[in-house]
């Protein structure tokens, strides 16, 4: 097929970009992808859809040239390709936005936007085409961010962003997208997702990894199914229902996503008055949380859920209010201090606060449950226990691969988001706050996650569930707040938690 027919022609008739011919890719221990097939045209978004370490990441990380497959082809404009770096597919026009961040935080966004590209000769005419180029490309993209702050001060959307505009420093004519909406907010993915629509009009190949049906729906074109390293399928993406990709994806039928939760609201254990934080993020909230009950908060990214959560924790600077923890004064005390009262906040970003990245599940699990330093105090665990506590929450929530004594930094990134949220059954703990606990995480293990807080819950914690996601919060919470902009601008109960009502509260403020 030749590209000159392309305008004209229905999708199938489409120019083929890049084709994966049968590729393997074997890691020590583990092949995570098996002989598979996978094609990409111009103008498509083909989306890759499958469980946590199903295979997606390594998949795309060969196509950009970040990492070689042990067997098989590739295959660009027709002609194969042995892609040995980043830096030479990018000259063929492929970049990638990985799951993972590579930005250099001490960095300004500018210079993270051309690190490893070509033009980064020093010298003062340099750096003022650096800054010209990069403003032209964050005004493109219609970015809003500051090119002269260093990378650590932005938030995790801005990072995100910054990100993505690294993928546009080149011209493009495939583009890789990771799980690119997990942090970002509701205005950033519509820019996103306009900018897709450009590029595909323009005749760009995108490859779209998301765990979210309804992006599947919004921007996909095709999908191809992959599962435990297989290739499965290749689906239309408007027409095939979410039951039959939820099965192709887990090759069973998965019952019910959310369980049914009863709640058995008993004495307060969190009260939090007026709270404001140092950096103004939050102002002025009021919330509480009781034994036996979830307690959801509800709020678009950045409207102050998150900060609330961790001032309570002792993470965050507290400029006035106050924070009482079964009946005592805890304002403003360590995180540490928090822990030894049975007060647990599990993060959302798990790279950065929440996991050791190269130390192995085993140890990461047992983190919470020594509240001391590890060898003080003599509260040391017995490594029997230790690898026997680890091993039956990894069953639980389903590892895979099931090896706890591997290092976190091997695992696919839903799998570093259940070592995580394993560490919360390690302990007894009485208030458990879980911040967005099922971003990037598949429709199976998402399951698990939601019967998990519910028995928390129904075995008498108090839970604090922190989500942009709305389904979540409707379904588990029995009481919801709703953030915006640093606020609590409702609380709502049981029957009053509907969509229309908290979505009202997202936006806007209730009219006085
Ligand atoms: N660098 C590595 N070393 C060893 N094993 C790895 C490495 N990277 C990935 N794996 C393994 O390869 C398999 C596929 O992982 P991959 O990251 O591609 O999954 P994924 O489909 O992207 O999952 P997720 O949805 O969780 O991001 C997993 O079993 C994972 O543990
Ligand atoms: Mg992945």
């Amino acid at each position: 097929m030749s590209s000159h027919d392309r305008e004209d022609a229905h999708p199938g008739d489409a120019h083929l970009l890049l084709e994966a011919i049968n590729v393997t890719k074997q890691f020590p221990g583990v092949k995570a992808l098996d002989g598979v097939d996978f094609e990409l045209r111009a103008g498509e978004v083909h989306i890759l859809f499958g469980e946590n370490g199903a295979g997606k990441s390594t998949l795309i990380s060969m196509i950009a040239g970040a990492a070689r497959p042990t067997s098989g082809e590739f295959r660009f404009n027709g002609s194969p390709v042995h892609l040995n770096s980043v830096h030479e597919a990018r000259a063929l026009g492929i970049s990638a936005v990985f799951q993972e961040f590579s930005l250099i935080p001490q960095m300004s966004v500018e210079e993270n936007l051309f690190l490893g590209a070509e033009e980064t000769r020093s010298g003062i005419l340099q750096k003022r085409a650096l800054h010209r180029r990069a403003t032209e490309i964050l005004k493109d993209l219609d970015f809003h961010l500051p090119v002269n702050l260093p990378v650590s001060r932005l938030t995790r959307a801005e990072q995100q962003m910054v990100e993505i505009a690294k993928a546009f420093r080149s011209e493009l004519s495939v583009l890789v997208l990771d799980e690119p909406t997990a942090s970002l907010t509701q205005h950033e993915t519509e820019q996103l997702f306009r900018l897709i629509a450009r590029l595909k009009a323009d005749g760009v190949g995108i490859i779209y990894i998301t765990h979210r049906m309804s992006e599947i729906r919004e921007i996909g074109d095709r999908i191809t199914i992959l599962r435990d390293g297989h290739y499965i399928d290749t689906v239309d993406a408007k027409t095939t229902s979410e039951d039959e990709l939820v099965r192709l994806m887990t090759g069973r039928v998965v019952g019910q996503i959310f369980p049914t939760v009863s709640y058995n609201p008993q004495q307060t254990l969190l009260e939090v008055s007026d709270l404001a934080t140092a950096d103004n993020g939050v102002r002025g909230a009021s919330v509480t949380v009781r034994r036996g009950e979830i307690v959801g908060l509800a709020g678009l990214v950045g409207s102050g859920k998150s900060k609330f959560t961790q001032a309570c924790f002792g993470a965050r600077q507290i400029a006035s209010g106050m924070v009482k923890f079964k009946d005592e004064d805890v304002t403003g005390l360590s995180t540490r201090k928090m822990l030894d009262r049975g007060f647990l906040y599990l993060p959302s970003d798990r790279k950065n606060d929440g996991l050791m990245m190269m130390r192995p599940v085993r140890e990461n699990v047992s983190l919470a449950s020594l509240t001391q330093r590890p060898v003080s105090n003599g509260l040391v665990l017995s490594a029997g226990g230790e690898t026997r506590m680890a091993t039956e929450l990894a069953e639980r929530l389903h590892l895979s691969p099931m090896r706890i004594e591997r290092t976190v930094e091997h695992f696919s990134g839903g799998n570093q988001q259940k070592a995580m949220l394993a560490r919360s059954l390690t302990r007894e703990f009485d208030l458990i706050a879980f911040d967005e606990p099922t971003v990037g995480v598949d429709v199976g293990t998402r399951a698990a996650i939601y019967r998990f807080i519910a028995e928390l819950c129904e075995n008498g914690a108090a839970i604090l569930l922190i989500s942009s996601d709305l389904p979540e919060i409707l379904h588990l919470s029995n009481r919801a707040y709703v953030f915006y902009r640093g606020q609590v601008q409702a609380e709502l109960e049981g029957a009053q938690i509907t969509e229309e009502n908290v979505l009202k509260h997202f936006f806007e403020r209730e009219a006085a």
